[in-house]
């Protein structure tokens, strides 16, 4: 049997990794600044994080959600003072897309409506409801189209009208990364915000790549004040161990079977998560974060070549005169890099590990910057 080719692959097999670096076969080091698109929060291989899986792992890893299992109370409680969201409930899943089809299943629920909205340039994964209501064509199948699903224009407050007594969930990503690193304004949110009040809506906010203290706050809505009813999250929840969950109002009363997963909230995934978050809170990573993305960030607005800089900490997406993807290719063949690239908008993205040190920043700075210089003297 062979894999299902749906990846198109870089010719790299990395085979071990450290902080912000990955070493492949050959004994090449690369610096990561991808992070295995936003997953490796915490960095490679972190020792507290290796000890306290293994420690697991020779105890016991799974079983179903038929037991006790307090690690999900401590993973709860953890995420609960951290975020922020302390009166919130969590239900665990395994990744993105699943965190979102129950988020949307549960406000369908709750409401008694069916319609959703969602944004142009949003990705929300590739299940059934989560992939209805990702804008992109191509990866829905004509199973998943449904008329319940609207798109808006991202950032419009003159469409926000839209929103109505009929609609059970507004679902809108803390800043959109597939589409291109495009940040909500403030006023945009709030404006849902009120309407969802208005109308007895659910604001459902995708954090899965924004969330888990990548922006410099641990999600990035909270740049704008708004509280929604629902929080996605994923990705950098595990560090790389398959993790996922929905933050859930207490508005929203639980009854039993009405969601459920069977490798959810596992012994494993569990300890992945608690030991991600005690080491965002112990090494003080949301700031680390903010520090290391503003100065990023302004580095690269002066660059030669950068035509525009967006995001917010180290969600950084860079829009350059020469075409991404190519640059995409000379930093990692030439520098050996690492980075995001978003076909949509010819932009390039840097998702790193939250603890990126400043020398690791600018060694891609200065790769960067050369790049450039190299890609206007070719045209
Ligand atoms: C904002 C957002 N939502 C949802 C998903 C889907 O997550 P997963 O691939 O874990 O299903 C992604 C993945 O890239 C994402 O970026």
């Amino acid at each position: 049997m062979k894999t299902f080719d749906v990846y198109p692959l870089f010719n790299i097999e990395p085979v071990k990794a450290e902080g912000s670096f990955i070493w492949d076969k050959q004994g090449n080091k690369f610096l990561d600044l991808y992070g295995g698109h936003a997953v490796i929060s915490v960095g490679h291989s972190h020792p507290y994080y290796v000890s306290k899986l293994t420690e697991q792992l020779s105890r016991i890893g799974f079983y179903s959600n038929s037991v006790q299992i307090p690690l999900q109370e401590q993973l709860a409680e953890k995420l609960g003072k951290l975020s922020g969201y302390e009166s919130y409930n969590l239900f665990l899943c395994n990744s993105g897309a699943e965190a979102n089809e129950n988020a949307l299943k549960l406000t369908s629920f709750h409401t008694g409506r069916k319609k959703i909205i969602a944004y142009s340039g949003a990705f929300h994964g590739r299940t059934s409801l989560a992939v209805a209501a990702t804008d992109d064509k191509g990866i829905v199948a004509p199973v998943n189209e449904t008329r319940n699903i609207t798109f808006l224009p991202f950032n419009d407050e003159h469409m926000i009208s839209a929103i109505t007594e009929q609609t059970a969930a507004v679902i809108i990503e803390g800043i959109q990364g597939v589409g291109g690193i495009q940040v909500p304004t403030t006023s945009f949110l709030e404006k849902l915000e009120t309407q969802c009040k208005k109308t007895g809506a659910l604001l459902i906010l995708d954090e899965i790549q924004s969330g888990y203290g990548r922006t410099g706050k641990f999600f990035a809505h909270q740049h704008s004040g708004i509280k929604p009813d629902l929080v996605t999250v994923a990705k950098g929840m595990g560090n790389g161990f398959p993790i996922a969950g929905v933050l859930i109002s207490p508005e929203i009363k639980a009854k039993h079977g009405m969601l459920g997963t069977t490798f959810g909230g596992n012994h494993l995934a569990c300890v992945a998560g608690i030991a991600v978050l005690d080491i965002i809170k112990n090494e003080n990573l949301l700031q680390n974060a903010a520090t290391m993305g503003d100065y990023l960030s302004l580095a690269l607005t002066k660059t030669e070549g950068v035509s525009a800089v967006r995001g917010n900490g180290l969600m950084i997406g860079i829009d350059t005169e020469a075409p991404a993807a190519t640059i995409r290719k000379q930093l990692l063949e030439e520098y050996r890099i690492f980075t995001g690239y978003s076909s949509s908008t010819k932009t390039i993205r840097l998702l790193p590990a939250l603890n990126l040190k400043k020398t690791e920043a600018d060694t891609f700075l200065e790769a960067f910057s050369k790049v450039l210089t190299s890609q206007k003297v070719i045209s």
